[in-house]
């Protein structure tokens, strides 16, 4: 396992805002501690309204708090959206965008996704860009085609762009989206296959970008030491197993 591991817990809609509150709360020593052991980072993801609130009570520690998703415009006339800037005046640090559910959910576009993760970096916020075939997708081989569609739009921007933001180490977290939830997981030469393909396209098309790479779908205390092995990845995002601390930890350790 790599130096620095990040593991993001994505509560997703699970937890309402008194229950996020209340699992973080009687948590809240072991979570210290827990990101306190080793050299690793834990990024908490809650629903938007818990940001505020988990943010001022992990602002001592170097736990880190981050949204599941944000608008791709930065101000103005949209109703029903948050902007990167509220992101960061609530001390967010990350953001995940593109996860699956969100493209399915609201019919997010690669271009959009795109946009968010360069208004996500210029508000100095690390976004984790979620990518990931389905299964039909991953059956027929298609698996690196859909990748790189769903990074074309990113890379693009990024090469247009004169500032970059070095000090920001922005994440992809590829998930194929049959694992998500499902307790399927990759078999771990496929899994090593897709990501050092991840590794030489981002490098081609990125180079000025340290990129770090993560593993989402199905993460559990069970299969979690099998996964830290793969070589490229730099972390997990976690889902259904980030809402039982003991697992959570279990996964961590
Ligand atoms: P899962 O979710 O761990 O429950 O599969 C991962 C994710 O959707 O980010």
């Amino acid at each position: 396992m790599k130096n620095n591991f990040l593991f993001v817990a994505n509560f997703k809609m699970n937890l309402p805002f008194k229950k996020s509150i209340e699992f973080v709360t009687s948590h809240y020593d072991d979570f210290v501690a827990l990101t306190t052991q080793g050299n690793h980072k834990i990024v908490l993801c809650p629903s938007f309204e818990g940001l505020f609130p988990i943010v001022e009570m992990f602002k001592e520690t170097p736990m880190f708090v981050g949204a599941q998703n944000c608008s791709s415009h930065t101000h103005g006339a949209f109703t029903g959206q948050v902007g990167p800037q509220s992101l960061h005046d609530v001390g967010c640090t990350f953001c995940i965008v593109g996860h699956s559910e969100s493209r399915k959910e609201f019919g997010e576009s690669d271009d959009k996704i795109a946009q968010k993760c360069i208004h996500l970096l210029d508000y100095d916020i690390t976004p984790i860009l979620c990518v990931g075939e389905t299964q039909e997708e991953h059956k027929n081989g298609k698996t690196l085609e859909v990748l790189k569609a769903q990074l074309a739009p990113l890379f693009d921007i990024l090469n247009t762009k004169t500032t970059v933001h070095p000090y920001l180490t922005p994440y992809i977290a590829y998930e194929p989206i049959w694992s998500i939830g499902t307790g399927c997981v990759a078999k771990l030469d496929q899994l090593d296959m897709v990501y050092s393909w991840l590794v030489d396209h981002i490098q081609h098309n990125s180079p000025k970008i340290p990129w770090k790479l993560l593993y989402g779908g199905s993460v559990t205390p069970e299969n979690s030491d099998a996964l830290k092995k793969l070589e490229r990845i730099d972390g997990f995002l976690i889902g259904g197993a980030s809402l039982d601390f003991e697992r959570f930890k279990q996964i961590v350790e």
